[in-house]
C-alpha cells in the first residue's frame, strides 16, 4: 500500500464515522505558548488544537481528524536509526467531548486490522500497552476491558507515566494513553511483559499508534484538575505506519524517502545509511519549513533551519557526494508531497527555496574551511586546551557547530572533553535566551511616537505588506518595522531582489487605495478566529487572545488590506494623501531571506 493510500484511507475511515477533515496547519505554531508550552513547531496533530481540547468550541464540529505536518527536533542526535525523523507526518483523531475510550480503541482496532477500509494487519503481531496508574490518575481498567474484547489480555502490558501518558508541555491538557505495536519481524508470538520490553528495545516491535484519553489539565507538569470534556487524541506516524505496510524495518526503505534516498545512493562515492538518511529528512524538512515562511537565523526556528541545512552539508560531504545535488534533492521533496502541500508552488517559487539553500550552504563550506585552519593550528601547539567557551566562541563567531567542530577535532587526532562540551551547550542557551528577551523588547517598538504623519505612514505600511503579498506571493510575512516622520523601514521575508516593476505596482497599489479615500476599520476579534480568517499577522504568539484588527475597505466593500496590528493609525486614507504621494525610496537586503524596503510620503 502506498503512503498516499495510507493517508487517504485514515482520512476517509474517520470521514465516514463523522469527522470533520481538516487540512494540515501550519508546521509553525502559532497557539497560545502557555497552552503549548512553547513549542517552536507543531510536534503533534494535537498542537493546533489546544485551545478546543481546553474546551473552546470548534467550529468544524466535536469529531475531528487530519494528517498534520510536525517537526520534532529533539531527536536529532537519533536521525539515521530507523524511526527517527525531524520531519514527519501525524495521522489523528479527536474526539472533543463526543466519544471516549469505548469508541477510540474499537476505530484503532478496526483501522489496523479491516482489511476493506483499514490496514489489513494481522491481529496476531498486534500488541497494547496502557496506563498503569500513579497518584493522580488511577490504572486504566477501563481501557484494559475494552480492549480485551479485541485482543488476549496477555498482550496487554502497562506502562508508567514515562511512556504511557501524554502532554504537550507542562501546561497543557494530558491524559493517560494506550499505545498499539506491531511485530516487525512476524516471530515474535505471545511476549512476557519482560520479553515485550526486550523486543521493544530491541526495534522487532515498532509503536504505530497513540491513543490519549485527554481528561486532565497541567500546570507546572502536574496535574491540577479536569478538563470541562473529556477529549480523544491519537496519533499515528504516517511514515512507520507505511514502513509496516510495506514490509520494511525502517521509515527510510518507504515510499516517503526511497527517491530521496537513490538519488544519494547514486552521487555519493563513498555511502552509507546514516548520513544519507540525514541528509533526505534534513532537506525535506528545510523545503517544509522554509515553504511555511521560516527564515534562516541565529536564533529560534531559524536557528533549527540553519542547523539541519549544515548537518545535512556536514553528512554530504561525509560520502564524497556533492552539494550540486541539493537542487534535485529539493525537487523530489516537492515533487513527492505536491499534491497535498505544494499544489500552487511554481517554478520561481521551488527556484527560490533552492537560492535559500544553496547559500547557506556556500557558507558552511566556507566555515568548515576556517575550522580546519583553526583545527590544524590546535593540533600543531601543545599548549592547546579547549573550552567550552572556546567550542562556544567557534560556533557564534565562527559559525561552526559544535557537532562539526567534534568532527573536526576527531580529523585532527584532538580530544574535546564532556565537560567542555557541556559547557558549551549550557553557554549557547544562556545566550539563546538573552536573544529572545532582546527580541521581544524589539518587537515593542515599531512606531518612535504617535504622530499624524507616523500615522499615516503607519496605514500606508499596511497596504504596502498587502501589495507585496499580493504581487510576490502569500510566503512575504513582515519581520520588522521601524517608523519616523521621515520614513518607514519595513523588513518582510522573501528571497530575492524585488524588482523595480513589482515595487511600481505596489506603489501603485498603495496610492490607488488612498485616492479611493477608503476606510480604516477596526475591530476586536478573537485571535483563533482572526487566525482562521484571512487576517494577515506575524508574532501572533505575542498578542492576547482578543486582537484588533485593522481593515482597510472601500465604500464597494473591496478590502485593500486586513492586518493584526495594536495601532495606532489613521481614520481616513485622506489623512494620508495630505502628506502626498506613497513612494518606495529602496529595496536591499537585510539578512539572509529577508528583504529591507523604506518608502517615504512626499
Ligand atoms: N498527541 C499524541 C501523540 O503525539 C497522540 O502521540
Amino acid at each position: 500500500m502506498t503512503s498516499s493510500e495510507i493517508r487517504s484511507r485514515f482520512l476517509a475511515f474517520f470521514e465516514k464515522r463523522g469527522h470533520a477533515i481538516l487540512p494540515s496547519a501550519s508546521l509553525i505554531t502559532t497557539d497560545d505558548p502557555k497552552a503549548t508550552n512553547a513549542t517552536l513547531f507543531n510536534t503533534a496533530g494535537m498542537q493546533p488544537l489546544v485551545p478546543f481540547l481546553m474546551g473552546e468550541t470548534h467550529p468544524e464540529g466535536s469529531r475531528l481528524a487530519s494528517s498534520q505536518k510536525c517537526v520534532r527536533t529533539g531527536d536529532l542526535e537519533e536521525v539515521g536509526d530507523n524511526t527517527h525523523a525531524t520531519f514527519f507526518e501525524m495521522l489523528g483523531n479527536w474526539s472533543l467531548g463526543d466519544y471516549f475510550k469505548e469508541d477510540a480503541i474499537a476505530w484503532s482496532w478496526e483501522f489496523l486490522t479491516s482489511h476493506d477500509e483499514g490496514l489489513g494487519l494481522d491481529p496476531n503481531r498486534l500488541y497494547v500497552t496502557v496506563f498503569a496508574g500513579n497518584d493522580a490518575v488511577p490504572r486504566d481498567d477501563e481501557a484494559v476491558a475494552i480492549w480485551k474484547q479485541f485482543i488476549p489480555e496477555h498482550r496487554i502490558y502497562y506502562r508508567d507515566s514515562k511512556d504511557n501518558w501524554w502532554t504537550a508541555g507542562p501546561n497543557s491538557p494530558a491524559g493517560p494513553s494506550t499505545e498499539m505495536f506491531y511485530d516487525l519481524t512476524g516471530t515474535l508470538g505471545d511476549l512476557s511483559p519482560e520479553g515485550f520490553e526486550q523486543a521493544d528495545e530491541e526495534q522487532k516491535l515498532v509503536e504505530i499508534w497513540n491513543d490519549v484519553f485527554m481528561a486532565y489539565r497541567q500546570e507546572g507538569g502536574e496535574v491540577v484538575g479536569e478538563l470541562p470534556k473529556k477529549n480523544v487524541d491519537t496519533g499515528a506516524g504516517l511514515e512507520r505506519v507505511t514502513a509496516v505496510m510495506q514490509g520494511t524495518t525502517n521509515i527510510f526503505d518507504t515510499d516517503l524517502y526511497r527517491p530521496l534516498i537513490e538519488m544519494i545512493k547514486e552521487h555519493a562515492s563513498t555511502y552509507n545509511d546514516t548520513d544519507a538518511r540525514i541528509v533526505a529528512d534534513h532537506i525535506k524538512t528545510a523545503v517544509f519549513l522554509i515553504n511555511d515562511g521560516v527564515v534562516i537565523s541565529n536564533t529560534g526556528r531559524g536557528y533549527v533551519l540553519r542547523r539541519i541545512l549544515r548537518r545535512a552539508y556536514h553528512s554530504l560531504e561525509s560520502m564524497g557526494c556533492s552539494e550540486k545535488i541539493v537542487p534535485q534533492l529539493i525537487h523530489i521533496v516537492i515533487d513527492m508531497y505536491r499534491e497535498l502541500y505544494f499544489k500552487d508552488v511554481n517554478e520561481k517559487q521551488i527556484a527560490i527555496k533552492v537560492k535559500i539553500v544553496a547559500t547557506e550552504m556556500d557558507k558552511i563550506i566556507k566555515i568548515i574551511k576556517r575550522g580546519v585552519a583553526i583545527f590544524k593550528k590546535i593540533k600543531d601547539d601543545p599548549r592547546a586546551t579547549i573550552t567550552g567557551q572556546f567550542l562556544m566562541d567557534l560556533e557564534q563567531t565562527h559559525g561552526l557547530p559544535l557537532a562539526i567542530s567534534q568532527k573536526l577535532a576527531a580529523q585532527f587526532g584532538i580530544t574535546i572533553s564532556e565537560e567542555a562540551i557541556k559547557d558549551c551547550e549550557r553557554l549557547r542557551e544562556e545566550h539563546q535566551a538573552l536573544s529572545r528577551k532582546g527580541a521581544e523588547q524589539k518587537f515593542k517598538g515599531g512606531l518612535e511616537k504617535d504622530t499624524e504623519k507616523i500615522r499615516a505612514l503607519h496605514t500606508a505600511t499596511h497596504l504596502m505588506l498587502a501589495g507585496l503579498r499580493k504581487e510576490l506571493g502569500p510566503d512575504v510575512h513582515q519581520k520588522g518595522s521601524n517608523i519616523t516622520e521621515e520614513r518607514s523601514r519595513f523588513d518582510f521575508t522573501y528571497g530575492e531582489k524585488v524588482e523595480r516593476e513589482a515595487l511600481d505596482k505596489v506603489e501603485a497599489y498603495v496610492n490607488d487605495a488612498i485616492a479611493t479615500n477608503a476606510k480604516m476599520g477596526v475591530q476586536m476579534m478573537d485571535k483563533d478566529e482572526a487566525k482562521n480568517s484571512d487576517v494577515v499577522g506575524s508574532f501572533w504568539e505575542k498578542y492576547p487572545d482578543t486582537v484588533k484588527v485593522w481593515t482597510i475597505s472601500d465604500k464597494a466593500g473591496n478590502i485593500y488590506s486586513r492586518e493584526l496590528c495594536g495601532g495606532p493609525h489613521v481614520n481616513e486614507l485622506s489623512e494620508i494623501a495630505k502628506f502626498g504621494t506613497f513612494k518606495i525610496t529602496k529595496e536591499e537586503s537585510s539578512s539572509a531571506g529577508v528583504r529591507r524596503i523604506k518608502a517615504i510620503l512626499e
